[in-house]
């Protein structure tokens, strides 16, 4: 179908694949994997005609259409949701549009021209019908549908629409034109369980060949026909899902390593000799045919495959903050002009987060998360109410789509040195190192980093800006899986604070310990990990919402954190989100091996949270207590920093000496 051959790229001097033959077979699945960078992304544009390789050919058989989702979508406006996912159904509309035209010409034509459009008719007639061109609009919704909109949601322009869900219309658009071939480029970044299972279901019945890439490991064991790895040696094609792809290549590694240490005996034998017999005339000849065999065994030395370099960092102690590092009070936030078409996503929003919380944003993909964290960060405007930082409140955001934060025109370094503004250039050059930015690369412009690369730079980036509070929306999407490993382990021994917002649900369960759903407006708050809450949800055990602004008996101050734990009794008729599903939310190649839990460990770890939880109530109130206590001191403080820095209050010699607060008002 597709074939490649001697296939090679690389930008400015550096190789980035080689001498690639691949040959991509009908209705096989083929799960295309390797680390960030290793040029995925790029060798789907030379697949697709939009990039030329420096070196080798691509043929595909004339009568084969492509379609191609690619990594990162361009954003559409001014059309709705419906019509741009039928733009996939072209082919079909366009002999919708010759009928109709023919039937206004039958309208006015009389005699022989009339019956050759008649039969001209008759026969695209018959076209349409067999193309399923009666059925378009069905289509169309059953494809939207399942991807996760909403029916009334269908006509609304796709301005509206988050990075997520513009992605799901492109997507949509690109299933209902059915391709011979489909290139997808990590399709899965940004739907949520749900929609996910559902495009696996519609992938496996899919009548044509699929190529796709991802770093989701559980996507790819439930799809794959084939693995093909593409690495700086070039691409090699395994036969099977990702599970037996792994064990694949560890048999090869195990192989490779056999045969090395063998070579390196027998070279070691030959050295020996030749060493000890080159001078002595009796032997020269038979030395001199050892050298020649040693010569030819050091040239066919078996290499192993170089080892995935992957990111290594650790956050720093964050600098201190107060108790309480963020407020939002009373905030309304809508989108869309006011009036009938204005989409209220908030109204009466009390929030309030309290140092060291690590918490998971979930909720059903469109019910205000990234909105929700977006308002935290305080990049987003709102309609009403406020948003307060702590006193020593330092905030860090990470974008969902890192063209949002990012400068796309500034080189790597220039980029990292606008986001540190106390850090020499050596150190600066450092942490991008660890990010894996060495040498050249950190002179690389943003806009041509690849969607892992993109990812990594926002994430040295968060090493450079000394903040306690991390906000941080999907950071493992684009990561490859040695990388994702790293970032869990060094967000798991971070002692600030931090929101989150993942589909990675062993990433959450290592990360969090408290999880906040986000449904309708409201946040309700459920202590412990992710599999707490989903097990708590499949109970109908569900805590009270956080109280809105107005029915808020302390209004403005939302409860402390600790008692708004406290379970209410299961409200009937409360949506619960979907059963939990069963997915194996692996292990990074070279990366750490995850393990799926069983039920009783689950529920056993789950039992011991809860009674750690109880157990330390008595402590955790005390150290709420202390805490109010410490927040009133540092209010006091900020007051009292805030006088000293205002010269009038030096002409006041009473209150000098006097150490007062004075006139000075307390911060709100
Ligand atoms: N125009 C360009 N100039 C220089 N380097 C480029 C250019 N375009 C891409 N690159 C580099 O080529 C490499 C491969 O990029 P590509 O997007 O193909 O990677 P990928 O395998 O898809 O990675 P990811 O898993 O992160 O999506 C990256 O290091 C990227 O920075
Ligand atoms: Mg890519």
């Amino acid at each position: 179908m597709i074939h490649l051959h001697g296939v090679g790229k690389g930008y400015g001097g550096r190789t980035l694949f080689e001498d690639v033959a691949w040959d991509i077979k009908p209705a096989t699945r083929v799960g295309l994997v390797g680390p960030n960078g290793a040029g995925k992304t790029t060798l789907f544009s030379i697949i697709t005609g939009e990039l030329a390789p420096d070196a080798g050919i691509v043929r595909i058989a004339r009568e084969v259409t492509v379609g191609h989702l690619p990594q990162e979508v361009a954003l559409i406006a001014g059309r709705s949701v419906r019509e741009v996912a039928r733009d996939g159904l072209e082919r079909v509309l366009a002999v919708g549009r010759t009928l109709t035209a023919l039937e206004t010409s039958m309208a006015v034509a009389t005699g022989t021209e009339l019956e050759g459009l008649m039969d001209q008719y008759g026969h695209l007639q018959a076209r349409f019908e067999a193309m399923g061109g009666f059925l378009v609009e069905n289509r169309v919704e059953e494809i939207l549908c399942g991807l996760g909109f909403a029916r009334d949601r269908l006509d609304r322009d796709c301005a509206e629409l988050s990075g997520g869900w513009q992605m799901r219309v492109a997507l949509a658009r690109l299933l209902l034109m059915h391709p011979d071939v489909l290139l997808l480029d990590e399709p899965t970044n940004h739907l949520d369980l749900e929609s996910l299972v559902w495009l696996e279901g519609f992938l496996r019945t899919y009548r044509g060949t699929l190529v796709m890439i991802s770093h989701d490991r559980s996507f790819l064991n439930g799809l794959c026909t084939h693995i093909a790895e593409l690495s700086g040696e070039g691409l090699r094609v395994y036969t099977g899902d990702f599970e037996s792809y792994l064990e694949q290549v560890a048999q090869r590694q195990a192989l490779l390593e056999r045969q090395q240490k063998n070579q390196d005996r027998k070279i070691a034998e030959l050295q020996r000799f030749v060493d000890r017999f080159r001078y002595k005339a009796t032997k020269a000849r038979q030395a001199q045919s050892r050298l020649k065999q040693l010569t030819k065994l050091e040239e066919t030395r078996v290499e192993l495959d170089a080892k995935q370099r992957t990111i290594h960092f650790a956050l720093p102690e964050p600098p201190r903050s107060g108790r309480v590092v963020l407020t939002l009070e009373n905030v309304r936030k809508a989108y869309g002009p006011p009036g009938p078409d204005e989409k209220v996503v908030y109204r009466g929003l009390d929030v309030q987060l309290v140092r060291g919380a690590k918490i998971a944003l979930v909720g059903p993909n469109g019910a205000g998360k990234s909105t929700l964290l977006k308002l935290l960060a305080g990049v987003t405007p709102y309609q009403g109410g406020h948003r307060d930082p702590g006193p020593q409140s330092r905030v860090f955001y990470f974008a969902q789509h890192q063209v949002e934060s990012l400068d796309l025109r500034r080189t790597v370094l220039e980029e990292a040195l606008a986001a540190s503004q106390t850090h020499a250039p050596t150190f600066v050059r450092s942490i991008l190192g660890a990010f894996l930015f060495s040498g050249e690369d950190v002179d690389k412009r943003v806009g041509v980093l690849s969607g892992g690369e993109k990812n990594r730079l926002a994430l040295a980036k968060m090493l450079l800006t000394p903040a306690n509070v991390l906000l941080l929306d999907e950071p493992t999407n684009h990561l490859d899986m040695a990388s994702c490993a790293v970032l869990e382990a060094a967000l798991g021994d971070y002692t600030g604070t931090v929101v989150l917002i993942s589909h990675d649900r062993h990433f959450m369960d290592e990360v969090v310990e408290e999880v906040w759903e986000v449904a309708d407006g409201r946040v309700t708050p459920f202590p412990g990990n992710y599999s707490d809450y989903l097990d708590r949800c499949a109970r109908g055990d569900r805590p009270a919402p956080l109280p809105l602004h107005d029915d808020s008996p302390t209004k403005g101050r939302a409860a402390p954190a600790a008692s708004r734990s406290t379970a209410a009794p299961p409200a009937p008729n409360v949506e619960t989100t979907s059963e939990p599903v069963s997915i194996d939310w692996g292990a990074g190649v070279g990366g750490d091996v995850r393990r799926r839990k069983s039920k009783d460990e689950k529920r056993v770890e789950a039992e011991l949270r809860q009674k750690r939880l109880a157990a330390t109530r008595p402590l955790r109130d005390a150290l709420e207590s202390a805490e109010k206590a410490v927040g009133v001191l540092e209010d006091r403080l900020t007051a009292l920093r805030a006088r000293q820095a205002d010269p009038a209050h030096y002409g006041r010699p009473d209150e000098v000496r006097e150490g007062k607060p004075g006139r000075v008002s307390e911060p709100g």
